[in-house]
């Protein structure tokens, strides 16, 4: 039946009756709650494109035709339990059962013409390269206009990243100035377009301060938010740990090197932000701390597999410690993990926490700690010794 209906699909696309599909029902409890495709036309060949839908995010991949079967092949039934084929001549349902024979049907065709052509042009990003001066002078733009080649992820994650956090900005009033303070900023990618995004599209009253610790970065900032005429964004050389702190309603810190990014998420718990964004990386503190005596040394003694576990011990304690000290934190993917590795970003809205939340939050954290014998977390340290 799912080899029947594979070739149902198959046989659309060569001729040119294809409309969409979806895939629905999923198997088991998860995010993913379906998955829809369409044909696009990509670099002159044409791909399915598959879009699926989380509950939190929408995310996109394009494969060859070939290689979208393949992946239909893998989803259907063992993911999801029902695909709907679309096509001008009818539509095809399959459904799939625990411990019975899936079955299919045909139905009247709900469409008499094929969909436009999906481009990869097409896509409206947040940040636009028209006439986008700071992109041209940090070099992701041409001096025509055009994304660099060597660019191109650059450009995709800082419109992922503008797209990703624009819908925290929702509960601000428009009339209030709302203080963001962006903690490692680097060259000012991802401040410069947060900015533009926030003061010239949603019309918002920012003030936005970039710390970095190398001066350099800062005059270089600097003197590109001067010829933007972007007033209510400056660069200030300085350390995490110490830059002062007033009043501030949203801290950033992408790709804080290591415990910077816990420097980071200190200094926001204490500033009382309301909102915390980070994207860790480099996440190499627990790394050597980590020594289980138990069961788990079988699985740990792999390089790769005790980094890894490392990584996510690292940011699931930071996102249990910021929902011990008062925020609803989330814990999710920034962007697809083949445009970079650091890919994962937690985000921390403030509200009312009990004391005896915050103290069974303490007590997870330390039997987690017991589990894997780590001694300390660099960011629960931090609160033990202020
Ligand atoms: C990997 S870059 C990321 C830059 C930018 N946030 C981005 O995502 O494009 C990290 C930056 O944080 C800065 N940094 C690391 N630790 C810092 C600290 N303790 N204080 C200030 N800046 C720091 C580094 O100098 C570097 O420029």
């Amino acid at each position: 039946m799912k080899t029947e209906f594979l070739n149902s699909i198959n046989k659309s696309i060569s001729n040119k009756t294809f409309v969409k599909l979806t895939l629905s029902r999923p198997k088991n409890k998860t995010d993913l709650k379906n998955v829809y495709c369409k044909l696009s036309l990509i670099k002159q060949k044409l791909h399915l494109t598959f879009i699926f839908r989380h509950l939190t995010k929408d995310i996109t991949k394009n494969f060859l035709i070939d290689e979208g079967i393949i992946q239909l092949e893998q989803l259907l039934g063992d993911v999801f339990f029902e695909g709907h084929l679309f096509t001008t001549e009818k539509d095809i349902t399959i459904q799939f059962f625990r411990n019975k024979t899936p079955i299919i049907k045909d139905k009247k065709a709900s469409f008499s013409k094929q969909l436009p052509l999906g481009h990869d042009k097409e896509k409206k990003r947040l940040i636009s390269t028209t006439n986008n001066n700071y992109l041209k002078d940090l070099s992701v733009l041409t001096e025509s206009g055009e994304v660099r080649k060597d660019k191109t992820d650059k450009f995709r994650q800082i419109n992922k990243f503008v797209e990703l956090i624009a819908p925290f900005f929702e509960k601000f009033d428009k009339t209030k100035s709302i203080k963001i303070i962006d903690m490692g900023s680097g060259k000012g990618y991802l401040t410069f377009a947060l900015y533009d995004y926030l003061v010239n599209n949603r019309k918002l009253n920012i003030s936005l301060r970039g710390i970095e610790q190398r001066e350099n970065l800062v005059s270089f900032c600097n003197k590109i938010a001067e010829k933007s005429k972007f007033d209510n964004l400056k660069f200030e050389a300085g350390q995490i740990k110490s830059i002062q702190l007033q009043g501030i309603d949203v801290l950033i810190a992408l790709h804080a090197c290591d415990t910077a990014t816990d420097d980071a998420i200190f200094r926001g718990i204490n500033a009382e932000a309301s909102i915390i964004i980070v994207a860790p990386c480099c996440q190499k503190q627990l790394r050597n701390q980590i020594k289980p005596t138990n069961a788990l040394k079988s699985i740990l003694k792999y390089g790769i597999l005790k980094e890894r576990q490392s990584e996510l011990l690292t940011d699931g304690l930071r996102a249990m410690i910021l929902e011990a000290y008062g925020y609803k934190t989330n814990v999710f993917e920034f962007i697809q993990t083949e445009h970079t590795p650091k890919n994962i970003m937690i985000v921390g809205i403030k509200k009312k926490i009990s004391v005896a939340d915050k103290e069974k939050i303490l007590d997870q954290i330390k039997q987690i700690k017991n589990l894997y014998d780590i001694e300390y977390h660099y960011l629960e340290k931090l609160f033990k010794n202020n």
